[in-house]
């Protein structure tokens, strides 16, 4: 039995509108079956699942009449990428009808009080205090804040955040309670981490624990300090949530205490990570960045490499945040003269690759890899360490 408060009780009975008190409905049944005592007041949400590609005509018909009900959210809210960069989708090859619908999702969510971020790394962008409880969706978004930001979310699915963004609470229960985040498996890499650090092997490594410890609530011992950067961070976690359900890592340098040798240690060697890698590595087919969203100092690392080597040799189309533009400008303009292919709001997983004329390609992400695939496309993977190699042969 879910405890509300009075203003809970009132929202569930339609004091402030029937969207709201639908959405509360949605909240306190999801608390009733995951045996939440109460509900707990969020400070932001993040929703994922808005791509037209993904959610369809059904997705569309629920955002709008959400929004024809007057639902607005109650907290700041932010979303996850679209089909497509609600600017330049004609390069793209996005069709005329496929970008009117996907504008029509953003008008429902914009007009519900969603700030249009289209990116999945709201982390990079929103003032979030540590500690907050937050209700985010996207696996990335929710491993980041939870190990590295200290923000308490569960692993939402995008209709539950949405929810909860509508009614400003969710369900206290699971990761958002601190003794739930008592790490229960480690993963000692200490002697690998210089091996794994040389070859930039962050995404596998992320692979390897979402695979070997989704049951658990895992501990990563024996990274280096030089090891937690954001960029290899970001990376490491998106590769950890596509390959399992993990929803927070323990990080031995972040997080206060590792936990004692009483619970489940493993200890893998390089080809343990390599051999579990959804994809080969190889530098065949175009070259595709950004999964997660490169950040403002991965699109400057990317400019320094090209101002230094000049035009790459491949087809390079990168991914980013509309919000880098305000971080990076330079570096964009650079990429883009030398004519790599920068996108915001959307991302290679959710947008038609195929119409962008993408068959084959490779990728540095270990979550794209796995999602590719998944879609049918001949995918590869190379390392960052190798991106001379793989841009200019
Ligand atoms: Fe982001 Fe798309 Fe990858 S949403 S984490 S770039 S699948």
């Amino acid at each position: 039995m879910v405890e509300l408060t009075k203003e809970e009780e009132e929202i569930l009975d339609g004091s402030l509108g029937e969207a709201l008190a639908e959405a509360m409905k949605v909240v306190v049944k999801v608390g009733e079956a995951l045996e939440a005592e109460k509900l707990v007041p969020i400070s932001h949400a993040h929703v994922s699942g808005i791509s037209y590609k993904n959610i369809g005509e059904a997705g569309l018909d629920f955002l709008s009449s959400l929004a024809e009900m007057g639902a607005k959210v109650m907290v700041p809210s932010t979303i996850n990428p679209a089909v497509m960069d609600v600017e330049k989708w004609r390069e793209m090859g996005v069709t005329e009808n496929v970008a009117e619908k996907q504008r029509a999702i953003l008008n429902a969510l914009k007009s519900m009080g969603f700030k249009l971020t289209l990116t999945c790394t709201p982390y990079l962008y929103e003032r979030v205090k540590r500690g907050s409880q937050v209700a985010w969706a996207e696996s990335n978004a929710v491993l980041y804040g939870n190990s590295v930001c200290g923000l308490m979310t569960n692993r939402e699915g995008g209709p539950l955040a949405l929810m909860e963004a509508l009614v400003g609470r969710a369900p206290y229960t699971g990761y958002r309670l601190k003794e739930r985040r008592k790490p229960d498996f480690v993963l000692d890499v200490c002697s690998i981490r210089d091996k794994i650090r040389d070859k930039f092997l962050y995404p596998a490594l992320g692979y390897y624990l979402g695979l070997s410890a989704s049951e658990y609530t895992p501990a990563i011992r024996g990274l280096r300090p030089e090891d937690l950067t954001n960029e290899k961070l970001k990376a490491m976690l998106a590769a950890a949530g596509a390959s399992g359900s993990l929803t927070f890592v323990h990080i031995e340098g972040l997080a206060p205490q590792v936990p004692a040798e009483s619970v489940q240690v493993e200890r893998p060697n390089i080809s343990d990570l390599l051999s579990c890698l959804p994809a080969p590595f190889s530098d065949e087919g175009d070259v595709l960045m950004g999964c997660p969203h490169l950040s403002p100092s991965e699109l400057a690392w990317l400019a320094e490499i090209v101002s230094k080597y000049g035009k790459p040799k491949r087809r390079v189309i990168v991914f980013s945040a509309r919000q880098s533009l305000r971080y990076a400008s330079h570096a964009i303009r650079l990429l883009r003269s030398m004519g790599i292919e920068v996108y915001f709001d959307t991302c290679m997983v959710v947008a038609d690759l195929h119409a962008m004329g993408v068959s084959e390609c490779t990728v540095d992400s270990a979550k794209a890899a796995y999602y590719l695939a998944s879609q049918g496309y001949d995918v590869r993977l190379f390392s960052r360490r190798d991106i001379r190699r793989v841009l200019y042969g």
